[in-house]
């Protein structure tokens, strides 16, 4: 008698871990209970399915805007960096004016510098990594994290464990009296800016003074929240998408989106984010500031 119990007992144990480990709380089959065709029917499983279905990508890249999902990402070397893949997202080819990469360092790796007359921003999205200057100061940097080099300045970004990055680079655009400093900070550490009309929660990484020609904004929306203003401007845009899912509007196609994803906003196309999904949706902007179109 005892004995059935524990097997009753054993038994309801291992279907409850089995549901714990499905797509949704109800309670799944075991796979010896699943019929032939099972795969029509269970729709719990459609998003994983997808993401192997051969040939699908739900990245796109048009005149006026690109969508970068993580499946179409291509690392390779990247020059003058030690032990370091890159994968460019965005760059001149489309039409920007800026160079958008990931940069996936493995142990004991160190970068290079960008070329003459070129500044550059990180932000640190996985591990740590250590950035020293020429007189040998250095400054540890963690998830969410950032340090920005002016054009010219001497300095390298290492990392002795895996570690990934985001990086932009522009040619500096430059305004007589203006010097931009260099500068190591963090996303917590920035306070919240108003943002009339609009209830998104942003934050600048950079200063608005005008010796930078960028700035990077974080923004963040709770489910539901969205744009107010359906955005259409001079200034192009690099974002990548951190934490959240939600619908992104570029010109006149609407893509759902998740973290991972990467977009190009080309000047002038009409740009809208509603935030959707179950947690709150984090992005990273890049946006050219404080220099006249012409
Ligand atoms: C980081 O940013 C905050 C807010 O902008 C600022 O008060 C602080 O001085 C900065 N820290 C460093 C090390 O620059």
């Amino acid at each position: 008698m005892r004995s059935i119990f524990l097997l009753f007992l054993i038994s309801g144990l291992f279907r409850y871990s089995l549901a714990q480990e499905g797509f949704c709380s109800v309670p799944s089959e075991s796979k010896s209970e699943k019929h032939l065709y099972w795969k029509i029917y269970d729709s719990t499983l459609y998003p994983l399915n997808l993401q192997n279905l051969p040939g699908f990508t739900r990245s796109v890249y048009k005149r006026d805007h690109a969508l970068i999902s993580p499946e179409s990402h291509v690392y390779g070397p990247l020059p003058d960096w030690i032990n370091t893949l890159g994968a460019y997202l965005i760059s001149p080819e489309m039409g920007s004016h800026f160079i958008m990469y990931l940069a996936k360092l493995k142990e004991n790796s160190k970068s290079g510098l960008p070329l003459h007359d070129v500044e550059r921003f990180i932000f640190v999205l996985h591990g740590a990594v250590t950035v020293t200057n020429a007189h040998g100061v250095s400054h540890a940097l963690k998830v969410d994290s950032y340090a920005y080099f002016p054009p010219n300045f001497e300095y390298s970004i290492e990392s002795d464990a895996p570690a990934i990055i985001v990086v932009f680079e522009r040619r500096y655009a430059q305004l007589p009296n203006h010097v931009p400093e260099p500068l190591v900070n963090s996303t917590d550490k920035q306070p919240l800016l108003e943002t009339p009309g609009e209830i998104f929660e942003l934050r600048k990484l950079l200063p608005t003074s005008l010796a930078y020609d960028f700035n990077i904004h974080i923004m963040d929306f709770q489910p539901g929240e969205f744009l107010n203003v359906k955005e259409v401007h001079y200034n192009q845009h690099g974002l990548l998408l951190l934490e959240g899912q939600g619908i992104y509007r570029l010109g006149d196609s609407w893509y759902p989106v998740q973290a991972g994803d990467a977009i190009w906003m080309a000047p002038f196309v009409p740009q809208w984010y509603g935030a959707l999904g179950k947690t709150r949706s984090r992005y990273l902007l890049y946006k050219d500031v404080n220099r006249s179109p012409l």
